[in-house]
């Protein structure tokens, strides 16, 4: 038997080990660093390989399971799955609407709705006896899906034991598993870089990765999962409403969507259609929608269902995220480092809500990979941010005489030899500096409006004046003179006179800017600023080696090497001297090697930005410290919130936090030295 002590130490780690995983995983807000989540989960192993009979099925050591199985079992839904009616415009809602009010017999006044993302991934039921995760399984025909309980386990934001005490005897949770973008553009491009399979969009391998019958498969995945509703319930009481019940899932550790909203009216259905429709491509997951239900339950009840579907609800689609077009040939495209890139030129494609003609093809392997020819038709995909994409052929398609694509041997544009670094997936042309795509790159880069910004320099005139021989590197910009400017093709006294105090006002820059306008691999902006701050000077800066460069935050060997090797180019130093002698500048910082003004605040950054992505204003709140999380609670120091921000605006202003607009961000940014 083990001691009191040790069974007192046991229950206290599972309890850390539960609300630790909670914070990360459900509220988004990691509280403790890896290395102290590690140490306690490791004592908790220990201790119940020394007293087996400690160790309980919720523990949170638990969660991956050792067997594999040899198949997956059936599980029958007593309350049935049932899907949901769509709608495609505004009409369809509006009758919708109609129909709803005629049954319940014109009640007056208008109905309320929940507003919920309609996620594409999974549906599942999550089962609970007395607060225990039973059983897990998937939607399968609606009657009768797949138990997936080994896998279901290993998703950490799924509690092996509800919180509280008040749940019902018997709780079928439901809900969708899915993907969110950034692990699954993780994972694909790592397995990419690997030369192996890739998942086609976030949906395939959010059901991939549920059908795998070894659960260290599925642990390994980043999966998530939102909950929007109940199946069964037994020996206990639901609130009235539809978004209550949702809330009452949130306080039993449940995760639950926090871009949800309660409108009155089909009205403001469409206002909540238009708003996050707005957002969909910030969203962190893929949405084919947003489910309209009516909210209170007892109206549920009344309008029951039709066949497959309630009712009380529909789905109203958005436009598609995938189209079929074809293949009309593939250009490569020469990067800042060289990189070369095929890009896919396509019959133009309305998708994601744009027309899309070109998408990347990745690299040499992904063309092998998709097999894909000049001809074929293919499946192209834009989601969010990403870059258009071709995920894959239908080969039953193929035209008799589709050509094959043939990698270039040499650079297509100054033919010097390319070069593919062990265990790398991409070719890089080795003309450097003399390559003039890699120059127009890298000017292109120096000149951007987060870089340094000068104004009136854009694609089209960089590529002139690299054609035309008159700049190579980004210091021959500031010899150019409003003469040899005004006698340009389509560009006039008054331009020139523009450009030229455009290169003027862009000599007086910051720190951070500099260091990112010089294009060195793989420093972008946050590492720029991580840099400027530690360092406080250009001088500092470049006479660092490698051993100094891994103290500074976000900096590991890749990014060090690279910078040493920058400093250590004898062309690269002469173009800064250059820059440094043309009157281009910046005040010192001073130098704060751990001084994180943020540091010990939680922000959380939420609507459309205009000046900077939210990935960069993630990037620079965290250089300076801070956390930033994805939902606000009473932990959150301050929101960022730009146009069409929903639920956690409104969750901020309830719990009276902090709101800023992104002026002001912009401002705090500057304030501290990073460059808006
Ligand atoms: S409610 C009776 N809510 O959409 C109501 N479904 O076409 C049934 N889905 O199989 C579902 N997000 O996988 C509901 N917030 C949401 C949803 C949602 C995604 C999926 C679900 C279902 C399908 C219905």
């Amino acid at each position: 038997m083990a001691a009191a002590e040790v069974v007192r130490e046991a229950q206290s780690l599972r309890e850390k080990l539960d609300t630790w995983n909670y914070q990360y995983y459900v509220l988004d807000q990691p509280s403790v660093p890896d290395v102290e989540y590690d140490r306690a989960m490791l004592r908790l192993r220990e201790i119940e390989q020394a007293h087996p009979e400690l160790a309980s099925d919720d523990s949170p050591t638990r969660r991956v399971g050792g067997e594999v199985l040899q198949q997956f079992g059936q599980v029958s839904h007593e309350v049935p799955m049932l899907s949901l009616d769509n709608a495609f415009s505004a009409e369809d809602m509006l009758s919708f609407n109609r129909r709803l009010l005629e049954r319940l017999g014109d009640p007056g006044g208008e109905l309320e709705y929940a507003c919920e993302p309609k996620l594409d991934g999974i549906a599942v039921s999550l089962l609970y006896r007395d607060g225990v995760l039973q059983r897990g399984a998937t939607r399968g025909d609606g009657n009768s899906g797949e138990d997936i309980t080994h896998n279901v386990r290993t998703i950490r934001s799924i509690p092996l034991r509800l919180h509280g005490d008040d749940y019902p005897h018997l709780l079928e949770v439901r809900g969708e598993i899915y993907m969110p973008r950034e692990g699954f553009e993780r994972m694909n491009a790592a397995a990419r870089e690997r030369g192996e399979k890739t998942f086609v969009n976030p949906r395939n391998a959010a059901a991939g990765s549920l059908r795998q019958l070894d659960p260290k498969v599925t642990a390994s995945r980043p999966l998530q999962m939102y909950c929007y509703g109940v199946g069964l319930v037994q020996g206990g009481e639901l609130p009235a409403r539809h978004s209550q019940v949702l809330e009452r899932l949130g306080d039993w550790g449940l995760r639950v969507n926090g871009d949800t909203a309660v409108v009155q009216g089909i009205q403001a259905c469409a206002e909540y259609y238009e708003g996050l429709a707005a957002r969909r491509d910030a969203l962190p997951y893929d949405i084919d929608g947003i489910v309209f239900k009516v909210n209170e339950l007892a109206l549920q009840q009344e309008l029951g269902f039709v066949s497959r579907a309630p009712r009380w609800a529909i789905a109203r689609k958005f436009p598609a995220q995938e189209e079929l077009t074809r293949l009309l040939g593939v250009e490569f495209q020469v990067g800042r480092t060289g990189a070369i890139t095929p890009v896919a030129r396509l019959d133009p494609v309305f998708v994601g809500g744009v027309t899309v003609s070109n998408a990347t093809l990745h690299n040499a392997d992904e063309i092998e990979r998709l097999d894909v020819r000049v001809g074929d038709t293919v499946i192209v995909r834009r989601a969010g941010d990403v870059i258009p994409q071709v995920v894959s052929v239908l080969r039953e398609r193929r035209p008799r005489g589709a050509r094959r694509i043939v990698f270039p041997a040499t650079c297509p544009v100054c033919d010097s030899p390319l070069e593919r670094a062990e265990g790398e997936a991409v070719w890089r042309c080795m003309g450097g500096l003399v390559c003039a795509a890699q120059q127009k790159a890298a000017i292109r880069h120096f000149a951007s409006r987060r870089a340094m910004d000068i104004d009136g320099l854009g694609d089209k005139l960089v590529e002139q004046l690299v054609d035309a021989g008159m700049v190579d590197n980004v210091a021959g910009l500031y010899q150019l003179t409003q003469a040899q400017l005004a006698a340009l093709e389509r560009m006039g006294e008054k331009s020139a006179a523009n450009l030229v105090a455009a290169l003027e006002a862009s000599k007086q820059t910051s720190l951070p800017r500099f260091i990112y306008a010089l294009g060195i691999r793989e420093v972008g902006e946050a590492t720029a600023l991580n840099l400027a701050r530690h360092f406080g000077s250009w001088e500092k800066l470049c006479a660092a080696r490698e051993e100094a460069l891994l103290e500074v935050p976000d900096v590991g060997p890749v990014v060090a090497d690279h910078l040493v090797q920058f400093f250590d180019s004898a062309s690269s130093m002469a173009v800064v001297r250059q820059l440094r002698a043309a009157g281009v500048r910046w005040p010192d910082l001073e130098i704060s090697a751990d001084a994180q003004p943020l540091a010990g605040q939680t922000w959380v950054v939420t609507g459309k930005l205009e000046a900077l992505t939210r990935d960069e204003a993630k990037a620079a709140l965290q250089g300076l410290g801070a956390k930033v999380a994805g939902s606000v609670s009473a932990k959150t120091t301050a929101v960022a919130a730009g146009p069409g921000a929903g639920s956690k605006l409104a969750r901020a202003r309830e719990l009276d936090i902090e709101v800023i607009d992104e002026q002001a961000l912009l401002d705090l940014l500057a304030q501290h030295g990073v460059a808006p």
